[in-house]
This record gives C-alpha cells, sequence and structure tokens, in this order.
C-alpha cells in the first residue's frame, strides 16, 4: 500500500478546497513553529512548507535558536493564537529540554490545532465529536479505506500508545462507526510478549519506534500490516551510511502479509497530507468527520 497516490489525490483535493476558500476572502495560513536545529525536524517541516504550497496554503516558518526560553515560546503561540490570518500552528517536536510538549500542546487554540495533539480535541476524538484528528492516525484510516480494508469486527492490533499515534489511531478504529469497529488491542513496552498478540491480528499497525522489530514469523497470514515507524539507521551501502527502515522487517513481513505499506513512501507522505487537510479545515471552521 503505497501512500504517495493518495497523499497526491489529498492534496489535490484539499488545493479544491483551499481555492474555494480564497474565492470566499480567506487565505488559508499555517504558522510552522522550529525551536533548535534538530535535522530530522528541518526535513520534516521543509516537506510540510512544501505540501502546503502544493494544496496553495500560505505556511510561514517561525524558527528559534535552542536556547528559547519556555514563556517565550508559550508567548509566541499566544501571538499567533490571536492572529486572525493564522489559521493553523504546527509547533515541530522534538522540542529542547526546558520546553514540555504538553503545555505547548495545550496552549494552541484547539481550532487551530492542525497536529491534534491539544487535549480538547484528544477528548473530542474520543467521544466521537468533531474536531482536528491527529495527521499520522488520520492518513491510516484514509489509507486502510482507501484500499478497502474493511475493519469492521476485525481483530486490530495497535503496537504503541503515544498520544500522537497508537492512543488516538486505536480509538478510531475501534469507533461505532460503519466501516470501522474493530476490535483493538493496544500493546505497549510493558506488555511482555509482542509476537503472542500480533500473531492475532488481521489488522496489525506498528508505532514503535523500533528498527525492524516485527518480523515474519510474528505476522497472521493474510494480515494487512501498516508500518508507521520511521527509524534511522547505520547502512554503510547507503549514501551517507544511514537510511530509513519502518518497525516491521518488510522483506519477512512482505510474503506473508496480504497487503503491507513500505518505508519510506507509506504512511509519512499521507501524515504530511494530512496536515493540509487540517489546515483548510481550521480555516474553513470545518470539523466534520474526514472519514465519513
Ligand atoms: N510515518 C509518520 O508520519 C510518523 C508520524 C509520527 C511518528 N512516526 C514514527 O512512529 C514511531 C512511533 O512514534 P511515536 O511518536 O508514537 O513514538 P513514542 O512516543 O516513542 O511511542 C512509542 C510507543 O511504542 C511503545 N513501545 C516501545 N518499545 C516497545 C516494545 N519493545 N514493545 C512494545 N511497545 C513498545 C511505547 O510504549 P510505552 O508507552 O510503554 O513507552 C510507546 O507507547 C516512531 O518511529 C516515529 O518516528 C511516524
Amino acid at each position: 500500500m503505497e501512500g504517495k497516490p493518495l497523499a497526491a489525490a489529498i492534496l489535490a483535493d484539499t488545493a479544491g478546497r483551499v481555492a474555494r476558500l480564497q474565492a470566499q476572502g480567506t487565505d488559508p495560513t499555517l504558522a510552522l513553529v522550529r525551536v533548535g536545529d534538530d535535522p530530522a525536524s528541518k526535513v520534516y517541516l521543509k516537506r510540510k512548507g512544501e505540501a502546503c504550497h502544493t494544496a496553495g496554503i500560505r505556511s510561514e516558518d517561525h524558527v528559534f535558536p535552542p536556547d528559547l526560553p519556555r514563556g517565550d515560546l508559550l508567548e509566541f503561540i499566544r501571538e499567533q493564537n490571536r492572529n486572525p490570518r493564522v489559521h493553523g500552528i504546527l509547533v515541530q517536536f522534538p522540542l529542547p529540554r526546558q520546553h514540555d510538549p504538553m503545555e505547548v500542546s495545550e496552549t494552541i487554540d484547539p481550532d487551530k490545532d492542525v497536529d491534534g495533539f491539544h487535549p480538547l480535541n484528544a477528548g473530542r476524538l474520543v467521544s466521537g465529536l468533531p474536531g482536528l484528528i491527529p495527521c499520522t492516525p488520520l492518513g491510516v484510516l484514509l489509507l486502510l479505506k482507501h484500499h478497502g480494508v474493511d475493519m469492521e469486527g476485525k481483530a486490530a492490533v495497535v503496537l504503541g500508545r503515544s498520544l500522537i499515534v497508537g492512543r488516538p489511531l486505536a480509538n478510531l478504529l475501534s469507533r461505532k462507526s460503519p466501516g470501522l469497529n474493530a476490535t483493538v488491542t493496544m500493546v505497549h513496552s510493558q506488555s511482555g510478549d509482542v509476537a503472542r498478540f500480533t500473531r492475532q491480528a488481521d489488522v496489525l499497525i506498528a508505532a514503535m519506534g523500533r528498527p525492524r522489530s516485527v518480523t515474519g514469523d510474528m505476522i497472521k497470514p493474510g494480515a494487512v500490516v501498516v508500518d508507521v515507524g520511521i527509524n534511522r539507521i547505520d547502512d554503510p551501502a547507503s549514501p551517507g551510511g544511514r537510511r530509513l527502515v519502518g518497525d516491521v522487517d518488510f522483506e519477512s513481513a512482505r510474503p506473508v502479509a496480504s497487503r503491507i505499506t513500505p518505508v519510506p513512501g507509506g504512511v509519512g507522505p499521507l501524515t504530511v497530507a494530512c496536515l493540509c487537510r487540517n489546515t483548510w479545515a481550521a480555516a474553513a471552521r470545518d470539523f466534520s468527520d474526514p472519514l465519513a
């Protein structure tokens, strides 16, 4: 299940929505905030800016030094909250130590929270209320839907319980809603033998940040496998001596799974496309269910 074609389709659809909004006098704008020089953050923000450009969304880069005081970042976010020209605010994680990611997420206006990390949006998601849905879980569900993977009555196993990926995904998959209605197991670092759970999964979603740790022998034959993990490993044969791999060992998993996402080129492009979709939603103040 390649992510790029669907990501391109989501961006094209979003571009149409953005153009209609612009014709009505609203120019969707996203504030992209980076603190420090984390190389991966630079790459991610560059991709996000490029995707915005493709979708016709104005993106504004705000880069701060690594020693930016905690209070200054919070005050900057409050300024963006008050700025009527800005519809979405994204603060790239990880942040330097002096910042508390949860405090940062809570400071962003929930209606400009295009990452969907604010506790109010997390609560809306759990309650099945309209709100901004975190980009990676939304991308995964759109990918499954696009490939006709009906979750009804399926055993879904989510590896990871982070607030960014695992937990919202598990919640969405188990939603009482046509096409979802899965029975979900959420596995974490204290679950013990992970394979005991993965072998039960009709749909297996890996989001642990553990390179190639899910091998073919851990997968139920015919299962659908979605690999969210993005890990940089040493590889002397690759240019630069490093390469990206997922949490799933693609080579051993591929013959066992009925469908599987690659890394890179799977979930990653969908995350970025869903960020643009969320920015349109924030600008349009249209929080209706993108999965409906
Ligand atoms: N493709 C994309 O667009 C995208 C977007 C976001 C993240 N990612 C990638 O997805 C991965 C997960 O991201 P994240 O932000 O959710 O990471 P995270 O916050 O570090 O969470 C990792 C989760 O995996 C669990 N875990 C770790 N080791 C485990 C093990 N050996 N067995 C079972 N569970 C284990 C942790 O359990 P505890 O809760 O017990 O610690 C935690 O819940 C990373 O590789 C990240 O780079 C990709």
